[in-house]
């Protein structure tokens, strides 16, 4: 008999172990192709050895870990979320899709169940884009999605995304290596804090996921020319600094307009001195909506206001995509198995919209896919405030479990 209770209890204290592995003194902050991230591959690694599973690291830096089936040609099932965190983010985003699954496995090997699929785990080393602006860079190296182009990214730092592969032990010229084959795939499914209020309000402590939003992601660069701070008279300024304030401003508006999430998180602004006109201001845009064209008729809109702003005030405006997913419908049918094990629980069933991205995003791209949210408190979440209780855990661990008991 499998203690729910106890794995709960066990996930707890793991995403804590996990949650201490930063790169900053003060938060969790857990980038791609770190130190931090490399010492979180060989946790995570550690527990899928006790789990009775295969594990290896793939050439984009993704930690897997196998329950094999005892048919060597039985069918793959993915499972899986993603070891980055945001700067100052929550222990749970992402983690616990990865811990939990490996933990319930350790319980089935421990009672000698084995399941009629493989059943991988995947820990992916970059889904949240905050090292290199691109993001799902793990899940888009299994999908064959990275464009030749993005060896030059930076980091803040300078470093490419080529140098940290390398800094990493890897290569960029062999991440096609960790594109998977599909033939036997036949689904992945993600666990993952809901990060917004939904199973709060219904008092329910898992939902199924219906769809994911669709996103954009831009980098925008406004170019004027830096000054005296006592001598330039205000009609002559060219000013980056004070044209991005009017610019985020009208993102805020457009996106109220329309009815859709647009966010300007990043900001950097150079020469960026306390008497010093800015001469050069750079900074993200995101947009997102339950549908592409609500979220492309905002960015059309978003994109005039800019290039309005822009030439009133003699600018240079520049905007580069770096981020861009559809909108995702998760698979009915697994939708059906995870509603009948939350029905299993005697829980509710809810299926709710998600608004966060996922590496399920890119997932779709190769098979069915489906998602299960697990109550987070007050719904928040990219903040080290981040919550969730024990008992969910538990709960969703006895979904899961019956879930995986389901799946053919
Ligand atoms: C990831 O957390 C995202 O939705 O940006
Ligand atoms: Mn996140
Ligand atoms: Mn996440």
């Amino acid at each position: 008999m499998i203690d729910f209770q106890t794995l709960g209890q066990t996930v707890m204290a793991r995403l804590e172990t996990l949650g201490k592995i930063s790169q900053s003194p003060d938060y969790l902050d857990r980038r791609y192709l770190s130190e931090q991230h490399k010492r979180a591959n060989q946790l995570i690694d550690k527990w899928m050895t006790a789990a009775g599973m295969r594990s290896w690291q793939d050439q984009a830096g993704n930690i897997w870990g196998r329950f094999e089936a005892e048919q060597s040609d039985a069918p793959r099932y993915i499972m899986g979320s993603h070891l980055d965190t945001v700067p100052n983010g929550g222990k749970y985003d992402g983690m616990l899709g990865v811990v939990a699954p490996i933990t319930l496995i350790e319980a089935l090997h421990v009672e000698g169940i084995r399941l009629p699929f493989h059943l991988d785990i995947v820990g992916f080393g970059d889904e949240e884009g905050t090292r290199f602006g691109s993001t799902l860079l793990g899940s888009r190296a299994l999908t064959g999605q990275w464009a030749a182009s993005w060896a030059d990214l930076q980091d803040e730092d300078g470093i490419s995304l080529a140098q940290a592969l390398e800094n990493f032990g890897l290569s960029f010229d062999n991440v096609s290596e960790a594109t998977i084959a599909t033939e036997n795939l036949k689904g992945y499914l993600e666990l993952h804090i809901e990060q917004g209020p939904v199973l709060e309000q219904r008092n329910l402590s898992v939902g199924v996921v219906s769809a994911i939003a669709a996103a954009k992601r831009f980098e925008i660069t406004v170019t004027g020319m830096a000054g005296h701070a006592g001598t330039v008279p205000m009609p002559m300024r060219l000013d980056t600094l004070a044209a991005s304030s009017e610019m985020i401003l009208a993102v805020e508006s457009v996106a109220k307009e329309h009815g859709v999430v647009a966010t300007v998180g990043q900001i950097s602004n150079r020469p960026n001195g306390v008497n010093v006109i800015s001469g050069k201001t750079v900074f993200s845009l995101d947009v997102r909506s339950a549908q592409d064209f609500q979220r492309d008729d905002a960015i059309a809109d978003i994109m005039d206001r800019l290039d309005n702003i822009a030439a009133k005030r003699n600018l240079a405006l520049e905007h580069r995509p770096t981020h861009s997913a559809h909108a995702v419908q998760c698979d009915d049918q697994l939708q059906s198995v995870l509603c009948n094990a939350i029905a299993a629980q005697d829980i509710g069933v809810h299926t709710l919209f998600s608004g966060a991205g996922h590496d399920a995003v890119a997932m779709a791209d190769i098979c069915p896919v489906a998602m299960l949210f697990v109550r987070c408190e007050k719904g928040i979440s990219h903040h080290p405030a981040e919550a969730i209780t024990t008992e969910d855990v538990s709960a969703t661990l006895a979904v899961l479990n019956h879930t995986l008991q389901s799946l053919k």
